[in-house]
Order: structure tokens, then sequence, then C-alpha cells
């Protein structure tokens, strides 16, 4: 008896000294370098359905080296979750079934050092916990007004009445100075009638300073309406309709901060930037936040049968309103701009990732398109193509060469 107990000590340690061995080779590494190449690893392949802190698509990966089965197992499921899941494997089926059955991507490719890279950086985020102050999305399908903006209107209309006030008690003032003044000399009846006769609401009304003051108002909330007009006619800037669904860039690019190509794929490609298809938003959205009568909208456009996990045979597209919009005469190319230029989405679209109902941001005239031709320097840097280009200016001038020195400014570049 003792014996068999002594046994299954020795049997314990052995097993406990194997496991620490075991993690002593799978030491997650705390140099900063390698947390940073993990980092970046993480925000590239993980980031859209992963966050250290917070569940999205997939589980919080905080401290997930310790919760998991074993580091191996971990390694295993990154290059191909669905074998470990087809194994049987319990944690692995109970966490599938967990989340909806949603399949992690097979990261085959990633080797052991980028992946305990991957884990250096979530166990160096775990460590130091969540941010404080997380990025509150405001309510879905705020508007945002057109025009001038309210507030200042307001502060002018303030002022003005504080002036107006002021007006009064100065008139007041001078009434009764002059009402002293006059008192000292000797009046006939009729004038003495008349200094002191009382306000009455008729005299008022047929008074001059009271049709001043109506005139006045009047006048502001004309003028008031007209600005209001002149800043919305033929001049884009600011348009931001409304949308058959409360999509927020607030929430998606910002808060969660999806980026900007997952939606817009056509920015790397070609001219058009375009609006995602409904398949990219049901990525995330045949399992999250399904509850939502937003989310039930898109997923009637997709025709989206829950039970069967499949797209049924009705599918129609969602009309969101075109925001942006050159006429048919000009030629833009998003991936010129962005690609090759290396232009950031915000320096002509704005702080897109702030807006919860996304608005033009730029006036998009053509002075604003040669306006910067005329200011911004050709990324050249790595391009082979434009060494002879940069070489040739480089002898005539000494300013960096510009967007203007290599065509920008012709008519037939931005005309067909
Ligand atoms: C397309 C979305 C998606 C991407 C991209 C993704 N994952 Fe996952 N991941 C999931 C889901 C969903 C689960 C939950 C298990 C399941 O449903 O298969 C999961 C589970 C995990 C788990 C197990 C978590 C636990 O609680 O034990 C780890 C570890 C993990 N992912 C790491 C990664 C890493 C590292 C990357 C990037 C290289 C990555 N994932 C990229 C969706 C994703
Ligand atoms: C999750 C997907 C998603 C992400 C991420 C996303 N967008 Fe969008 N974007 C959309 C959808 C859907 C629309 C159309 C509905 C709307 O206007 O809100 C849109 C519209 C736009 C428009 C207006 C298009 C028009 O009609 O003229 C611009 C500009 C834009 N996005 C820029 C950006 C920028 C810049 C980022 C990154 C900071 C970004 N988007 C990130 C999905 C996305
Ligand atoms: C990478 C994942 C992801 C993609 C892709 C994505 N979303 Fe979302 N979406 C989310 C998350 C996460 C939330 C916030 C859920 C919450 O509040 O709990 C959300 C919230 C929303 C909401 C708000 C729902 C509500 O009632 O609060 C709408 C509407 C929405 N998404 C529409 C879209 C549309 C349309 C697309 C495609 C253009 C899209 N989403 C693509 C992850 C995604
Ligand atoms: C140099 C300025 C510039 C940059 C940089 C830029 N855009 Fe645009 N964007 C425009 C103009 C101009 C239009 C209107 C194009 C048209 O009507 O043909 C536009 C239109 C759009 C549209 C509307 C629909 C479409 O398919 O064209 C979307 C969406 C968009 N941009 C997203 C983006 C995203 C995302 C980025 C960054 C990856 C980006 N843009 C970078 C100038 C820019
Ligand atoms: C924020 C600055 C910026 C704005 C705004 C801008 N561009 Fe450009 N544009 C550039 C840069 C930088 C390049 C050079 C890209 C490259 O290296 O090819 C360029 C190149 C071009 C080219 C190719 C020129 C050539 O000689 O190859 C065309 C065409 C063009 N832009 C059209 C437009 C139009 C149309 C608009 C307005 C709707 C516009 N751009 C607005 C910065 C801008
Ligand atoms: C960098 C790009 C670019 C270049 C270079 C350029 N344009 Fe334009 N042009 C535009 C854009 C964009 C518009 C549309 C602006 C709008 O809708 O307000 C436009 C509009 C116009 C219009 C007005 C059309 C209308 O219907 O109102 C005329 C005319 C015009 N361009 C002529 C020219 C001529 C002539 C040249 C050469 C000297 C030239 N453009 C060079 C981008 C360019």
């Amino acid at each position: 008896m003792i014996r068999t107990l002594r046994l299954k000590y020795l049997l314990t340690y052995l097993w406990i000294f194997s496991i620490s061995l075991a993690g002593l080779a799978q030491e997650i590494p705390t140099d900063p370098a390698i947390i940073k190449e993990g980092e970046s690893l993480f925000k590239a392949n993980c980031q859209t359905c992963h966050r250290v802190h917070q569940k999205l698509v997939g589980p919080a990966l905080a401290d997930v080296y310790n919760r998991a089965p074993s580091i191996d197992w971990i390694k295993a499921f990154i290059r191909n979750s669905a074998a470990v899941i087809a194994s049987g494997d319990e944690y692995a089926v109970k966490l599938y079934n967990e989340y909806n059955k949603t399949q992690m991507t097979a990261f085959t490719g990633l080797k052991d050092d980028q992946i305990m890279a991957i884990l250096a950086y979530i166990k160096d985020e775990t460590i130091k916990g969540p941010p404080q102050a997380q990025p509150q999305p405001g309510p879905a399908g705020q508007q945002v007004t057109t025009g001038v903006p309210e507030s200042y209107l307001n502060v002018i209309l303030i002022g003005l009445v504080v002036i107006l006030v002021l007006l009064v008690i100065i008139l007041g003032f001078l009434i009764s100075a002059l009402k002293r003044l006059i008192d000292q000399k000797p009046l006939s009846e009729e004038d003495r009638e008349l200094v002191h006769s009382t306000v009455t609401l008729s005299t008022v009304v047929r008074s001059k300073g009271f049709l001043f003051i109506v005139v006045f108002f009047a006048t502001t909330l004309a003028v008031k309406a007209v600005i209001n007009g002149l800043y919305s006619i033929g001049i884009q800037k600011g348009y931001a309709p409304k949308q058959p669904i409360a999509f927020s860039h607030k929430l998606h690019a910002g808060a969660y901060e999806i980026d900007c190509k997952y939606c817009h794929t056509g920015v790397l490609k070609g001219k058009s930037a375009t609006i995602p298809s409904i398949n990219i938003c049901m990525n995330c959205h045949s399992q999250v936040k399904t509850e939502s009568p937003q989310i039930q909208k898109l997923w009637a456009a997709a025709d989206w049968q829950p039970e069967t996990k499949t797209y049924g045979p009705n599918q129609q597209p969602i009309e969101w309103v075109r925001i942006h919009n050159l006429p048919d005469l000009a030629y833009f190319n998003h991936a010129q701009h962005v690609v090759v230029g290396g232009i950031e989405c915000q320096t002509c679209h704005g702080p897109v990732e702030e807006m919860e109902v996304v608005q033009q941001y730029s006036l998009l005239t053509m002075g604003w398109c040669i306006d910067c031709h005329r200011k911004t320097d050709v990324n050249a840097k790595g391009n082979a193509y434009y060494d002879k280009l940069v070489e040739l200016h480089s002898k005539q001038s000494k300013q960096p060469m510009k967007v203007e020195d290599i065509g920008g400014l012709e008519c037939a570049k931005c005309h067909y």
C-alpha cells in the first residue's frame, strides 16, 4: 500500500518536473524586439478577430498561454484549428461550439518563433492590463448637420441679444437724465404732460425703436437662412446622407480598429475604393450582435439562413447612398494615390474613424486636386520607375520633385 503511494508520489513529481521542463523549453520571450515583432504579426493576422482584453469574433487572448492545454496545442491550433477540432480534442471542440462553430483562419505559414513572438506580445499586453480609457462609441445613426455649425450661430445670436439689452439700459439712463434736465426749465402745461406721459403698449408698438428691433431680428434670421443655403448649394462638403443600415465608422474603424482596406478592398487595385459587399460584413455578423435589428436587415439582404449557415437565393445588394462623386469628365484613381503616392485616406477623407456617419470632408474641386499636386512631393523612395525622373529633375532644380513636375497639372491626366 505504502509502496504504491510512494510510486504515485514519485510519478507525480516526475510529471510536474517534465511539465516544468517543457515549460522551460517553451518559455515565452520577454525581449522588447520580439514583443514588437509579435505586435505587428498580431495586428496583421489576428486583429480582425481577436483583441487581448476583449472578446470579438474570437475569444480575448489575455492569459491564453495559461488557459490552453499547452503551448504546443496553441501552435497546432493556430496553424490548423480545423484539424485540432476534427481530432476530437476536448478543449478545442468546446471552444468551437462556444463560438458558434466559427472557423478560425489557418495560419500554416507561421513559424514557431513567429507564434512565440505573438504570444510574447499577448503576454506583455496581459501584464500591462486593459487600457484605461476605452473609446466609447456614441449612439448609432446620429445625424451630422450640414451648413454653418449650429453652435456658432447660437453664440452670435446670444451676443446680439446682450448688445440689445445693453442699448436698452443706456437709453433708460439717457431718458432719466434728459427728464431731470428738462424739469429744471420752465415748461408749458402741454410739454410737461408729454415729458411725463406713461408708456403704454400702443405707444411702444407705434414707436420707432420697436420697429427697429423687429426689422433687426427679421434681417438676422433671413441672413442666417441665406448663409445656410449658400453652404449647401452646389458645394457637397459635409454631405452626410442617411444610410439604409446605421453603419458606424466610429465603431468599426475607430473603436474596433478594423483596417480601412479590409472593407474598401479596391483602394489597392485601382480607380474605385469600392463599398464592401455583404459577405465582408457577414464574416463577422453571422455571429456578432445577431440580435440587433440593424444586423437583421443585413441578414435579410444576404438572405442568410442561420439554421443552415448558408445564403439563400434571394440576395439583394444594400443600397448605400453614394457620398463622394466626381463628375464623369474627371478621372481619379485610388491606387495611384494610396499605393504609389503613399497618401493616407485621412488626408483626403478626414478622420473617418471618428465619424458616426461618413461625410464629405474635402471640396473635391479641381482647385483642390491641383493645389495638392503643386504642394506634394512625389513619393519616389523605393520606386525604380521614378529613378530616372528624379535624376533629371535634380539636374534642373534644387527643390524636391512635386507631383506637378511629373505632369500632375496636365489637363489630359485628369480629363478624358
Ligand atoms: C477569422 C477570425 C480569426 C482570426 C483571423 C484569428 N482567429 Fe483565433 N480564434 C477565432 C475563433 C472564432 C476562435 C474560437 C475557436 C473556434 O471557434 O475555432 C479562436 C481561438 C483562438 C485561440 C484559442 C483561444 C482560447 O481561448 O483558448 C487562440 C490561441 C487563437 N485563436 C489565436 C489566434 C492567433 C494568434 C491569430 C493570428 C495569427 C488568430 N487567432 C487569428 C477566430 C480567429
Ligand atoms: C467594416 C467595414 C468598413 C471599414 C473597416 C471601413 N469602411 Fe468605409 N464604408 C463602409 C461602408 C459599408 C460604407 C458605405 C456606408 C456609409 O457611407 O457609411 C463606407 C463608406 C465610406 C466612405 C464614403 C463612400 C461614398 O459613398 O462616397 C468613405 C470615404 C470611407 N468609407 C472611408 C473609410 C476609411 C478612410 C476607413 C478607415 C479609416 C474606412 N472607410 C473603414 C465600410 C467600412
Ligand atoms: C471584423 C468584424 C466586423 C466586420 C467585418 C463588420 N462588423 Fe459590424 N460590428 C462588429 C462589432 C464587433 C460590432 C459591435 C458589436 C457590439 O456592440 O457588441 C459591430 C456592430 C455593428 C452594427 C451596430 C449594431 C447595433 O445594433 O448596435 C452595425 C449596424 C454593423 N456592425 C454593421 C456592419 C456592416 C454593414 C458591415 C459590413 C460593411 C459590418 N458591420 C462589418 C464587427 C464587424
Ligand atoms: C488623394 C485623395 C484621396 C485619398 C488619399 C483617398 N481617397 Fe477615397 N476618394 C477620393 C475622391 C476624389 C473620391 C471620389 C471619386 C469619384 O467619385 O470617382 C473618393 C471616393 C472614395 C469612396 C467612394 C466610392 C469609391 O469607390 O470610389 C470610398 C469608399 C473611398 N474614397 C475610400 C477611401 C479609402 C478607404 C482610402 C484610403 C485607403 C481613400 N479613399 C483614400 C479621394 C481620395
Ligand atoms: C493630398 C494630395 C493630393 C490630392 C488632394 C490629389 N492628388 Fe492626385 N496625386 C497626388 C500625388 C502625391 C500623386 C503622385 C503619385 C505617384 O507617385 O504617381 C498624384 C498623382 C495623380 C495623377 C497621376 C499624375 C501623373 O502624372 O502620373 C492623377 C491623374 C491625379 N493625381 C489626379 C487627381 C485628381 C483628379 C484629384 C482630385 C479629385 C487629385 N489627384 C487629388 C496627390 C494628390
Ligand atoms: C489634378 C487633376 C486635374 C487637372 C490637372 C485638371 N483638371 Fe479640370 N477638373 C478636375 C476635377 C476633379 C474637376 C471637377 C470639379 C468639380 O466637380 O467641381 C474638373 C473640372 C473642370 C472643368 C469644369 C467642368 C464643369 O462641368 O464644371 C473644366 C472646364 C476643366 N476642369 C478644365 C480643365 C483644363 C482646361 C485643364 C488643363 C489646364 C484641367 N481641367 C486640368 C481635375 C483636374
